[in-house]
C-alpha cells in the first residue's frame, strides 16, 4: 500500500471514529456529567426551598389535576373546558412575589399534566392555551420574564403521560416496548419537539421536572435520547423523574413525592434507593395538586415548616405546592399559610439555605443542618428537661446560640456529645433553632 493511500485511510478511520461518537453523544446520556451540570446540582442543593404550581383547565372543575380520569370524563367532553378558560386575574408579578416573600428561591409549574393541555404556546400542538383558549396569553412566558428579574428559577414540570392524544393510545397494552395501538415514535417525537420550545424559547429555564412514567412500566420511553437532547440544548438544565424508582443515568435529581426520602410513607418509594444525585421531596398544602374547593385539610404552618426542616435534615429540597383557582388566583388559606412560612425563614432561613443535610441521624428531638463548622440544631419537640444532647464525635464546640434573638445557650461537652441546656428557649416555638461553632 503507498504511503499516500495509508494516510487517507487513516484519515477516514479517525474520521469515521469522531462521527460515530458525537453521534453517540448526540443519542446517549453521557457517563460523567459536566461541570456545568454539577455546579447546577450544588447550587439547586442551595436552594433548599421551592413553589411547586399545578394550574391548567381542571382547574376550573375545581377536583383536582385528575377530575378528568376521576369523573370518567370523555376526552372529547373534557377538551371543551378550554373554551372558557380565561384567567384574567393572572399576575406573574404577585405569583413571583408570593414565592419570593415565603422564601422560596425556585417555582416548578405544570407545563403540561396528564390532560395532554399546554400551558403555554406550542406549535406542536394547538391545544395549548394562547390557541385554545380566550385568554390568548402565555402565562409560563410571564412567569419566565418575571422570575428572571426578580432572581427566581424557573422549572417545568412535564408529564410524559396523555390521556387524550391518539399517538400516545392511553390504555394501549404494551408489547415488545410499544404499545399495540397509537403511533409510539410519533409520540417520542411529539415530546422531543415540545421539550425543545420550553428550553429554547424560555432561556432562563432551568429544570424539567418528569410524571406519569409509572404509566408504562414496560414501554421504552426513549429517556436516554429524551435527556440527552435536553443536556445538549443547555447543559445547566437538571432534570428529574417522578418515575418513583432508583435514578437512572442522565438524572440531575431524585424526586420523593409526599415522602421524606427513605420514609416510604406515601408508598410510592419502595423500588427508590436513594442515588448519590441532590434529593427534592413535594408536598401538598392541602391533600390536592390542582385547584380542589372541597378540600380544606389544610397543613398548619408548623407542620410545613417541620416538612422543609425534616427534608434539610435528610439533604432534601423541600418543593410546596399550590393549585391556583381557574382565574388565576391563590387562595387565602394559601397565602396566609405560606407569609408565616416565610416570616419564619426570615429569621431562620441561614439554618436551612446553603445547608447540607445527613449530619447525624434525626433524632428524638429533631434533626440537624450543617454549613462548614456550624451546625444548626432545629429542637422542633422539646424535651421536658429542656436538655438535647447532640452526637459531635470529636469535635469542639466553642460557641452555641440560639439564632432567634443570639441568646447564648450554655453547654456542655461529654463523651462524644454536646449537652445544650435550653431553659431560655420557648417551649412551644415551631423550632427552636440552635447555631453551634465549632473549632476548625
Ligand atoms: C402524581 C400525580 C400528579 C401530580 C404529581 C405531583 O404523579 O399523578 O397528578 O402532578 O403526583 O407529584
Amino acid at each position: 500500500m503507498g504511503k499516500a493511500i495509508f494516510i487517507r485511510l487513516i484519515a477516514l478511520l479517525v474520521l469515521i471514529l469522531v462521527i460515530s461518537s458525537t453521534v453517540s453523544a448526540q443519542t446517549d446520556v453521557a457517563d460523567q456529567p459536566s461541570a456545568v451540570q454539577l455546579n447546577a446540582r450544588q447550587h439547586f442543593m442551595d436552594m433548599k426551598f421551592g413553589l411547586f404550581i399545578h394550574w391548567g383547565v381542571y382547574s376550573i372543575l375545581g377536583d383536582g389535576e385528575w377530575v378528568m380520569h376521576s369523573r370518567k370524563i370523555p376526552y372529547t367532553n373534557y377538551k371543551r373546558l378550554a373554551d372558557f378558560f380565561n384567567p384574567q386575574e393572572f399576575n406573574a408579578k404577585e405569583w413571583v412575589a408570593l414565592a419570593k416573600n415565603t422564601g422560596m428561591k425556585y417555582i416548578t409549574i405544570t407545563s403540561r399534566h396528564h390532560d395532554g393541555f399546554s400551558m403555554y404556546k406550542s406549535k406542536a400542538s394547538t391545544y395549548n392555551i394562547v390557541d385554545g383558549t380566550p385568554y390568548k396569553k402565555d402565562p409560563l412566558m410571564e412567569l419566565a420574564k418575571e422570575c428572571e428579574k426578580e432572581g427566581i428559577e424557573l422549572r417545568f414540570y412535564y408529564s410524559l403521560l396523555d390521556w387524550g392524544r391518539e399517538d400516545y393510545a392511553f390504555g394501549s397494552e404494551i408489547k415488545d416496548g410499544k404499545p399495540v395501538k397509537g403511533d409510539w415514535e410519533g409520540y417520542i417525537r411529539f415530546m422531543k419537539t415540545q421539550l425543545t420550545e420550553l428550553i429554547t424559547n424560555y432561556p432562563s429555564v432551568k429544570g424539567i421536572w418528569f410524571d406519569g412514567e409509572w404509566d408504562r412500566k414496560t414501554a421504552d420511553w426513549h429517556l436516554g435520547e429524551i435527556y440527552a437532547l435536553i443536556h445538549r440544548l443547555n447543559p445547566a438544565i437538571m432534570i428529574g423523574n417522578n418515575h418513583h424508582l432508583s435514578p437512572k443515568p442522565g438524572e440531575d435529581f431524585q424526586l420523593f413525592e409526599k415522602d421524606l426520602p427513605g420514609n416510604n410513607s406515601a408508598g410510592f418509594s419502595a423500588e427508590a434507593k436513594i442515588g448519590k444525585i441532590p434529593l427534592e421531596t413535594c408536598e401538598t398544602m392541602n391533600g390536592s395538586w390542582g385547584f380542589n374547593i372541597n378540600d380544606r385539610k389544610y397543613k398548619s404552618v408548623k407542620e410545613l415548616v417541620h416538612y422543609l426542616v425534616n427534608a434539610a435534615g435528610k439533604d432534601a429540597n423541600f418543593l410546596l405546592n399550590i393549585g391556583p383557582m381557574p382565574n388565576g388566583k391563590i387562595q387565602p388559606e394559601f397565602t396566609d399559610t405560606l407569609a408565616k412560612i416565610g416570616d419564619w425563614m426570615k429569621v431562620n432561613g441561614e439554618s436551612i439555605y446553603g445547608t447540607r443535610g445527613n449530619v447525624i441521624a434525626p433524632q428524638p428531638w429533631g434533626v440537624v443542618t450543617a454549613k462548614g463548622n456550624v451546625w444548626y440544631t432545629h429542637v422542633m419537640k422539646m424535651p421536658a428537661d429542656r436538655k438535647v444532647t447532640i452526637p459531635v464525635g470529636n469535635k469542639k464546640l466553642k460557641h452555641a446560640e440560639l439564632l432567634d434573638g443570639n441568646v447564648k445557650v450554655s453547654f456542655k461537652q461529654h463523651k462524644g456529645t454536646v449537652i445544650l441546656f435550653l431553659e431560655k428557649a420557648v417551649p412551644d416555638s415551631l423550632d427552636n433553632v440552635v447555631k453551634l461553632k465549632f473549632s476548625l
